[in-house]
């Protein structure tokens, strides 16, 4: 449905007074509104502008600033800033790129000095990442000194570098293949931008640096958003503290997180509630585990969810974003794993995914689905769809929990 910017406008009033008063969803609400809005009043000439060059300049010189160090120089002299040319001398890069850069005209007699400006900081800055606070006087952003943090500047090496060829190749790919659909984990998008017939986790293990990107974006693509062990999200001590059994087939496990990368998820379910009872099991894969330092509040085990679950009995085996990645045949024999391991009546089956509504699912959730497609051929799933996987591998929906206007929903399970 397309608004006018006037009906936009006061949309945006009243979601603001929402947004004032804390309400649940209303940064979104205003966030979808605000790209409503420009929509509404971008020319189609802009919107070609800002999609085919404004956007991809920013990418590029996003990724350029993190080669370079950009954003942590700039986050050093966040007071009072600092120059363009001297943000060009530290990085070791060429001034008219960076810097501010002083030249004479060729074949005019008087030397005139002119100023070339510094691009990549005039692009960033004009498309906010970074500020311009005067005549070549550049500061960081919240936004840019962000991206100096491993978590988000690990997601725009692994969004350019991995991601990005996907995408960029997505069109010829799919011409190529006379536009099928493309299913499978060894030939797809993913693989024909990066000339591999590897699947997307085996070529991670190839790529070492790209490995450890991409463990370290796990942790941020959604941070900040809702989360399941957020108040109000899933009721934790009515589901799961209540009813623990520390004595269940003697292993004193709460929650077993089934491919749950670095931790991240552990710790911010610690950290929110910091007196659960019961040992947290970390699981993933050895290369993935080996790279963890310090299991402090949990313990990591190198497991391959394809193979039978060793820690019987838990009150809670949870998934996150685990199942988005395989096609349904491949989600019930990970499923089905974990079935001998779980007490009937007693053990949980929590399943943290997108579900995508039947209407009108908002950019987050259709990108994710995107993703995941140019990744590794696969897609993400209706309530419907879950339902059937569930089924199949002999587990039955107890309740959906979601969050206003979240993406990610939690799904419980039980055995049947
Ligand atoms: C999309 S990531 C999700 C990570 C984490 N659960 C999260 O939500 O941030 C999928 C995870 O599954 C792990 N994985 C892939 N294949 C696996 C396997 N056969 N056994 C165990 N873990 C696997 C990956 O290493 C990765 O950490």
């Amino acid at each position: 449905m397309s608004s006018t910017p006037e009906a936009i406008l006061a949309q945006l009033q009243e979601t603001g007074s929402a947004y004032a008063e804390k309400k649940p969803g209303a940064r979104e609400q205003l966030l979808n509104l605000a790209y409503s809005l420009i929509s509404s009043l971008e020319l189609p000439s802009e919107a070609i502008q800002r999609m085919g060059w404004a956007e991809p300049a920013r990418a590029a010189h996003c990724r350029i600033a993190v080669d370079l160090g950009l954003f942590e120089s700039l986050k050093e002299s966040s007071d009072p800033g600092i120059s363009g040319k001297d943000l060009a001398a530290k990085a070791d890069a060429d001034e008219t790129l960076i810097g501010t850069f002083l030249r004479s005209l060729p074949g005019i007699r008087v030397t005139i000095l002119i100023r070339t400006k510094a691009r990549t900081l005039k692009h960033l800055a004009s498309m906010n990442i970074v500020a311009e606070t005067g005549d070549d006087k550049y500061v960081g952003t919240p936004l840019s000194n962000a991206l100096t943090e491993p978590k988000y500047r690990d997601g725009i090496i692994y969004t350019y570098d991995v991601a990005g060829p996907s995408f960029r190749g997505l069109p010829g790919y799919l011409k190529s293949i006379k536009y099928a659909l493309p299913t499978k984990l060894t030939d797809g998008p993913f693989q024909a931008a990066h000339k591999t017939d590897l699947p997307f986790f085996a070529w991670l293990d190839q790529n070492p640096p790209y490995l450890e990107v991409f463990n370290n974006y796990m942790s941020a693509y959604r941070a900040g958003k809702p989360s399941w062990v957020d108040q109000g999200f899933y009721p934790i001590s009515e589901r799961l503290v209540e009813g623990f059994n520390s004595n269940a087939g003697g292993n004193d496990v709460l929650l077993v997180d089934v491919g749950g990368g670095l931790g991240h998820d552990i710790r911010e379910l610690k950290e929110k509630h910091p007196s659960l009872p019961g040992k947290i099991i970390l699981q993933d894969r050895p290369e993935v585990i080996s790279a963890i330092s310090g299991g402090d509040i949990f313990e990591p085990i190198a497991h391959d969810f394809f193979t039978p679950q060793p820690i019987k009995e838990a009150r809670a085996y949870y998934l996150h974003s685990v199942l988005h990645d395989w096609g349904d045949d491949d989600c019930v024999r990970i499923l089905k794993q974990l079935q001998p391991a779980m007490k009937p009546g007693y053990s949980r089956l929590l399943v943290n995914e997108i579900i995508v509504p039947d209407r009108s699912p908002t950019w987050p959730v259709t990108s994710m689905d995107q993703l995941v497609f140019v990744l590794g051929a696969m897609g993400e799933r209706t309530e419907a769809h879950w339902e059937s996987i569930l089924a199949r591998a002999g587990f039955r929906i107890v309740h959906i929990y979601s969050y206003e206007m979240g993406s990610e929903s939690l799904i419980e399970a039980e055995l049947v």
